[in-house]
């Protein structure tokens, strides 16, 4: 029996640290969230996905009565770029948040369903894609790639019989 450790890397830093356009699309995102559908947990999640064609795809949470109908602002965003341009790579994506029934002081943490579907696409594209999680508080949390953020990702390989 061996015990084993696993290391992961990500930046923290104040929006302001980031690049022109790494800002602009955390404000991309910013806007998103004010068309979430969130009526029952009142937490809007804006997601801004680049793509390398330098297309910009936003998505916000759609929530519903029936609540695993719903889906977070990450896989909206995501989904409608895989089917609106399927063979152009996804370079970032910021995700940002805010509460309407009490102050959020962190970044958003996207749930483990996100994490595993942009897994997929960082897979299927065989390129890292970065992710930027913004506060309200304006500070960021950077990772430059999903295995850090999902490490033991489940990855498309393990389904193919050796
Ligand atoms: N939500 C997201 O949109 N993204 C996340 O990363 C976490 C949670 C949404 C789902 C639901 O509409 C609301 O936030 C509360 O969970």
């Amino acid at each position: 029996m061996q015990e084993k450790k696993i290391q992961l890397s990500f930046i923290s830093a104040h929006i302001s640290e980031l690049s022109e356009n790494e800002q602009q699309l955390v404000e991309n995102a910013k806007s998103a969230l004010k068309t979430a559908y969130a009526p029952y947990s009142g937490f809007l999640v804006g997601s801004s996905v680049l793509l390398e064609n330098g297309e910009i795809i936003n998505g916000s949470n759609q929530e519903n009565v029936a609540y695993p109908s719903g889906l977070c602002a990450e896989r909206v965003a995501l989904f409608y770029a895989g089917a609106r341009y399927p063979d152009i790579k996804v370079k970032t994506i910021a995700v940002s948040v805010l509460s309407k029934n009490f102050e959020v002081n962190d970044v958003i943490s996207p749930c483990g369903a996100c994490r595993q579907v942009m897994a997929e696409y960082e897979d299927k594209q065989d390129q890292s894609i970065k992710v930027i999680l913004h506060s309200p508080t304006d500070e960021v949390l950077i990772a430059n790639t999903v295995e850090d953020l999902l490490p033991f990702m489940f990855k498309s390989p393990l389904l193919k019989k050796h």
